[in-house]
């Protein structure tokens, strides 16, 4: 019988040893909430398509943001629909529109938790694509402008970070430029930098109507089938100012995390998506994987592919299990 001189088993014997020699921890501070904002007050509407995610009114979501804050999630992500919608997607812009008071309410309920933005027109336009319809086309620099003004208006709001999601070529610049003019300069910006076009946003479409009335958004949003690629669009956007630089969608992108981290020096996040979140509720409420165990393996491998952020729906519950 040969007995092996090498035995990793060793390091595996029990649960203290296990700890000692564990390469990836998660910690609260790894994650971000996404916050859906909607029209009015006291407003808390389940969302179906992500089970304990919530349509929430400034109001509520100010007070959602505290608890978020004491579970030591350092950030949320909000996300507006407006009262209205039209061509131009001038409801992103409004000033005191949903999402612009929200920034507000939350900073002032909650200071030391940081406000991150979503800067896009998907959800405030008509036709529900990411930047402005010409001709049945995306015009990229005319959305240049529009983003721009959208940013601004987070900042103005008190948004600690925008994050620009529509994938128009310079827009980071154009924010950065119209920021800095504005005296924001110390408002910074979290590029959704390699953002694929994925069939794991349905949920989230659902919940922020803004699903495209005709067409895709494939003549903005990546390939899935490129990496080289990726790499190129978030050395651009670290050239245009991009301060931290997103991943989308995480899972079937975990190799691009990966290079991403790899060959640039800013901190990476990667979005959780929210098709990667459904599955794995729906998933758990069949009673097929232990949800504790998934939800906590999956974000494990995100950061272990390199994320520095997680952006993710599991949030409050995973900064519960890993502060048990
Ligand atoms: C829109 C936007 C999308 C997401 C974040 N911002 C969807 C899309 O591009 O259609 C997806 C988030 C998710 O699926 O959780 N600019
Ligand atoms: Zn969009």
């Amino acid at each position: 019988m040969s007995k092996p001189t090498i035995r990793p088993r060793r390091l595996r014997t029990s649960e203290a040893i296990r700890a000692m020699v564990r390469e990836t921890v998660l910690a609260p501070a790894d994650f971000v909430y996404p916050l859906f904002i909607v029209p009015g007050e006291k407003v808390k509407e389940a969302l179906p398509a992500l089970p304990g995610n919530y349509h929430l009114s400034s109001d509520i979501a100010a007070a959602e943001a505290r608890a978020v804050h004491e579970l030591g999630i350092p950030a949320v992500l909000v996300f507006g629909l407006p009262e209205y919608k039209d061509e131009h997607g001038s409801s992103a812009w409004a000033p005191n529109s949903p999402v612009q008071q929200a920034i507000a309410r939350i900073k002032d309920a909650c200071p030391g938790l940081a406000v991150i933005s979503d800067v896009c027109l998907c959800q405030y336009t008509s036709h529900g694509h990411c930047g402005h319809v010409k001709n049945g086309r995306i015009d990229n620099d005319t959305s240049l402008e529009y983003l721009a003004r959208t940013a601004l208006s987070h900042a103005a709001a008190g948004a600690d970070m925008v994050a620009p999601s529509d994938m128009m070529d310079g827009r980071v610049a154009a924010i950065r430029r119209l920021l800095d003019a504005d005296g924001y300069q110390d408002v910074s910006i979290m590029s959704y930098a390699a953002k694929y076009a994925s069939a794991y946003y349905g949920p989230f479409r659902d919940a922020a109507r803004s699903a495209p009335r005709f067409g895709d958004r494939r003549s903005y949003q990546m390939d899935p089938a490129n990496s080289r690629e990726a790499l190129k669009e978030v050395a651009l956007d670290i050239e245009e100012g991009a301060d931290i630089v997103m991943v989308k969608p995480a899972l079937a992108y975990l190799d691009v995390i990966r290079q991403v981290k790899d060959s640039f020096r800013q901190p990476v996040a990667a979005y959780n998506v929210s098709g990667e979140y459904a599955m794995i509720k729906a998933a758990a409420a069949g009673g097929w994987v232990d949800e504790r165990h998934i939800v906590l393996e999956t974000l494990t491998g995100i950061k272990r592919a390199g994320a520095d952020i997680i952006i993710t729906y599991h949030a409050l519950d995973a900064a519960r299990w890993v502060n048990l």
